[in-house]
């Protein structure tokens, strides 16, 4: 049977994640906006790249003003991108209470009709959002998660590779915590060729990159003007869709539900996770430092306040 992965939100980061996965023929493609048109036409749009690109997914696209949810029943995926994007100055926490009323719409009706699909929440706050359709959905914890640990960790990545002039290929970062101001790049788990980053750089060239890695998403807000990132975003989210659709049991930093693992409970946190057929089939469990696990408790907890306003 063919693959199913339904976008919501037809801007960039949506759109782009729908075109990487149809070019890559990982699945059909069902993309959703409020907007009237817009949809319809970047689906056929990516569709007429098929045979270019020699690719058969099928990519359509509806309004949900007028259009029909049916068209996306019985999805594997739902990415949920659908909301308002940072502004300049902005911070993704105050996207919280306008997102969450879209993100909640837009999960009952997912929810009524892919009831089997596995949530990919994209939208920001994404943790807090990631804990809405939690809620919302009534889904098992293993089907619903957050992306913003691998985009996180690209960042980290590319800014390693820069430093030291070598291929990205050979970097592997870790970012854990909250997609916020206080997210928890790990040095000591980053490596290059497998060898840990401190034993590579200074620490005042590791401690550059970590803070250019919690603010990797301003610096491209404050570049763009007008919208935030959606490349390397879009490229997250085609890593995730693709560990869970060819059942690869990747690990992965993802937002998931934790239930006292790394003494955090009953909160969506990134963490090292392994992704598969079922979503998040596995939380990794690592040691951390103190002064790691300090980090780590005070990004949950900032993630905590904006699902205690929320009430969740
Ligand atoms: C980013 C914003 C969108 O990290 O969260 O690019």
């Amino acid at each position: 049977m063919r693959k199913k992965v339904t976008v919501v939100g037809g801007g960039f980061v949506g759109s782009t994640a729908a075109q990487r996965i149809a070019d890559a023929e990982l699945a059909d493609v069902v993309l959703t906006d409020i907007l009237e048109g817009v949809p319809a036409g970047k689906g056929l749009d990516m569709l007429e790249s098929g045979p270019i690109l020699r690719s058969d997914a099928r990519v359509i696209g509806i309004s949900t003003n007028t259009g029909d949810y049916r068209e996306t029943a019985n999805s594997d995926i739902v990415v949920i991108t659908a909301g308002f994007p940072r502004k300049p100055g902005m911070s993704r926490d105050d996207l919280l209470r306008a997102n969450y009323d879209v993100v909640k719409g837009v999960v009952e009706q997912m929810a009524k009709y892919s009831p089997n699909a596995i949530l990919i929440m994209v939208t920001n706050p994404l943790d807090a959002m990631a804990q809405a359709a939690y809620k919302i959905s009534g889904f098992s914890k293993n089907r619903v998660m957050g992306m913003a640990g691998v985009l996180d960790s690209a960042r980290m990545s590319t800014f390693v590779a820069m430093e030291l002039g070598v291929s990205v290929e050979n970097v592997h970062s870790f970012v854990l915590g909250g997609h916020g101001d206080d997210m928890v790049p790990l040095p000591r788990y980053s490596t290059v060729a497998g060898i840990p980053l401190p034993d590579l750089l200074p620490k005042e060239r590791i401690d550059a990159i970590v803070e250019r890695t919690r603010k990797g998403g301003a610096e491209i807000v404050n570049l763009l003007k007008t919208g935030s990132a959606y490349y390397a975003p879009s490229a997250a989210v085609f890593e995730m869709v693709e560990a869970i659709l060819k059942d690869k049991e990747k690990i992965l930093p993802c937002a998931a539900y934790l239930e006292g693992e790394y003494s955090i409970k009953g909160l969506f946190v990134g963490v090292p996770v392994k992704l598969g057929a079922r979503g998040v089939e596995q939380i990794i469990q690592i040691k951390l430092t103190p002064e790691e696990n300090a980090a780590l408790q005070k990004s949950a907890a900032s993630v905590r306040e904006l699902v205690t306003v929320l009430g969740l």
